[in-house]
């Protein structure tokens, strides 16, 4: 498959090589992938032996990440990335110590009910855009997922040094606890 490789360095050494390609938006790595991924390294979320599920993983840049920290990772996406994602397993391969594996899924909230118990947690890393009609996306897509889930915001101050930024969050979201109607 042809594309130019995006590396990403790690803390301790080498290098992820992330085939980006042309075509969706799923083809190229984001800065928000990248934001978590650092975050992922810095260690404040440790990861070894722990099941990870990335949805939406496009190049696969943070389940693969994660997978070089010791997770046993399963990266998702639409069908049309599944051939980019094993090809970027495959080239990250060495770097492992978890495990990687790839797989697609249906629509995302859909996914996160159907996945996600009392004692999961989910990363959700995205930058904000003022442009068009993302703000009310964004805004309905929060809305959306409240219904079932708690919504924190990963203070900017947790995030890697570097790979920060003000308009690219980090939200962590848990299953709400089912309370009894008064
Ligand atoms: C903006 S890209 C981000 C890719 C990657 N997480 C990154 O940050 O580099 C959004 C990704 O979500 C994927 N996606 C969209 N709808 C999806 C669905 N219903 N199920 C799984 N993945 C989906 C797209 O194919 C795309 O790869």
């Amino acid at each position: 498959m042809s594309g130019f490789v995006r590396e990403l360095e790690l803390r301790s050494g080498p290098s992820l090589r992330l085939l980006q390609r042309s075509g969706g938006v799923g083809c190229v790595v984001w800065d928000a992938a990248l934001v978590l991924a650092k975050f992922l390294e810095t260690g404040s979320f440790p990861l070894s032996r722990r099941a990870v599920l990335e949805l939406g993983s496009g190049t696969g840049a943070v389940g693969i990440m994660a997978a070089t920290l010791g997770a046993d990772v399963t990266l998702t996406d639409l069908q049309e990335l599944q051939e980019l994602l094993a090809v970027n397993i495959d080239n990250n391969r060495h770097l492992v110590t978890g495990s990687v594996r790839a797989e697609s899924l249906e629509p995302l909230l859909k996914t996160l009910r159907e996945l996600t118990g009392p004692d999961t947690c989910v990363l959700c890393c995205y930058e904000q855009r003022t442009e068009g009609r993302n703000p009310e996306i964004e805004r309905r897509y929060l809305e959306l997922l409240q219904v079932d889930f708690e919504l924190e915001r990963v203070p900017l101050d947790q995030h890697d040094e570097q790979f920060r930024s003000e308009d690219i969050h980090i939200l962590s979201i848990r299953r709400k606890t089912k309370n009894s109607p008064l």
